[in-house]
């Protein structure tokens, strides 16, 4: 069983399904929290859920077979996924980090990990030669998201994983944009890939939940130790939210996809009110030929910098239609402004700094009828021009 479609379905195969005496076609949820030992004496695969529950098994197993890994695991958020892979490194460690990156992440690294000791260097992952040249003897990682929040500038996973493994430093990225469907980052090389599964994969903005995947063996061990030992771990109806979305990504992606490039062609007509479109494929640079030979599709996200004419704050207030909210990646299309809201965590000389303006805007296109959407973001052009 190899096809991509299949294993979204059926995980790592057919008969996964543990216990199943039921016929059911669908994963249990094992709402236990402990396993009755037959005796005291000999293994016990499954003793208490925080170590190991079935269901979550499962979806561990599920995102496993779709990158290709020999390891899966699931956390109570994106964050937590992050998190746990950060526990590979101690005080004194140094990582290059992506300078653009989700907020969280950036809050995470400058008021959680370094005050332990471990030091970044951010620099533009874009930027080969900058990233090679952050390289310190001390360095264990070069960390990254594989398009980047909010300018979906692709960063070459394959080059990156070539710096990194000649200095023989880890490559860790955050495929949350992209999921497997469009990106098989493992394969391209890296070491560790981390997917907040709130977006994508779960797709409905019904759950919050993080995966991450590794071939590696003693990395498996480590973030198996970190949820028994700090137990983020994903709650059995957590994981049956998340395993149903997966079934699901490849039809949603595509139409994700469509969708996107319809918006994107209408955001093209509005050039007397839109400064600038950002989204892979646009920027005339190098990111885009990565873009081409790397990814499958594009993502759903598409950013864009209002001209001086049109107010922001008014823009992203007036869609009837569309969700002014953060989170990206689900079936209904969400619209915000970085600056204010995804970002707001970044001080504001870091936001100046990496472009993040008051007039950016960040759009989720979902799955709604593109007419209908364009429809919506017409009336809010209207409004909001002055
Ligand atoms: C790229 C990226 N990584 C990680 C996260 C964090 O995920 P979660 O919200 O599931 O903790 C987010 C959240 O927006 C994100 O956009």
């Amino acid at each position: 069983m190899t096809g991509f479609n299949t294993k979204l379905i059926y995980g790592k195969g057919l008969n996964q399904v543990h216990d199943n005496q039921t016929g059911a076609v669908n994963v249990p949820i094992y709402q236990a929290t402990t396993y009755a030992f037959k005796q005291v004496a000999g293994k016990h695969k499954y003793d208490y859920s925080r170590s190991l529950n079935p269901t979550r098994e499962y979806l561990e197993d599920q995102i496993a077979a779709l990158e290709d890994a020999q390891h899966g695991y699931a956390f109570a958020s994106g964050s937590a996924a992050i998190h746990a892979v950060f526990t590979l490194f101690h005080p004194g460690d140094h990582i290059v980090v992506s300078r653009n990156i989700y907020g969280g992440t950036f809050r995470l690294i400058h008021d959680y990990l370094e005050p332990l000791g471990i030091e970044f260097s951010a620099v533009d992952t874009q930027d080969l030669a900058a990233v090679e040249a952050a390289i310190q003897p001390q360095t264990k990682a070069i960390y990254f998201e594989t398009i980047d929040n909010p300018f979906l500038k692709v960063t070459s996973v394959k080059q990156i994983a070539a710096i990194a493994k000649r200095h023989h430093v880890l490559t860790i990225v955050d495929n949350t944009f992209l999921t497997p469907y469009l990106q098989q980052a493992l394969t391209l090389g890296a070491d560790v890939v981390i997917h907040s599964a709130t977006k994508y994969l779960g797709g409905h903005s019904d759950v919050i939940a993080g995966l991450v995947v590794t071939n590696d063996d003693e990395i498996g061990k480590q973030l198996e130790f970190v949820q028994n030992a700090v137990g983020g771990i994903l709650a059995p109806e957590d994981c049956t939210l998340v395993i149903r979305g997966i079934k699901t990504l490849s039809v949603r992606l595509d139409r994700h996809l469509q969708n996107a490039q319809k918006i994107l062609d209408y955001l093209k007509t509005k050039s007397d009110q839109i400064e600038r479109i950002y989204y892979p494929g646009q920027a005339g640079d190098a990111s885009d030929a990565v873009a081409k030979t790397e990814l499958k599709g594009y993502g759903g996200v598409i950013t864009f910098a209002l001209k001086p004419n049109v107010d922001a704050e008014k823009f992203v207030n007036s869609p009837r239609l569309i969700w002014l909210a953060v989170s990206l990646g689900s079936v209904e299309s969400l619209i915000e402004l970085p600056y204010f809201m995804t970002h707001a965590e970044l001080p504001v000389a870091e936001r100046r700094k990496v472009g993040i303006t008051p007039q950016l805007v960040r759009l989720s296109v979902g799955l709604e009828d593109p007419d209908d959407l364009i429809a919506d973001l017409e009336q809010a052009f209207a409004v909001a021009e002055q």
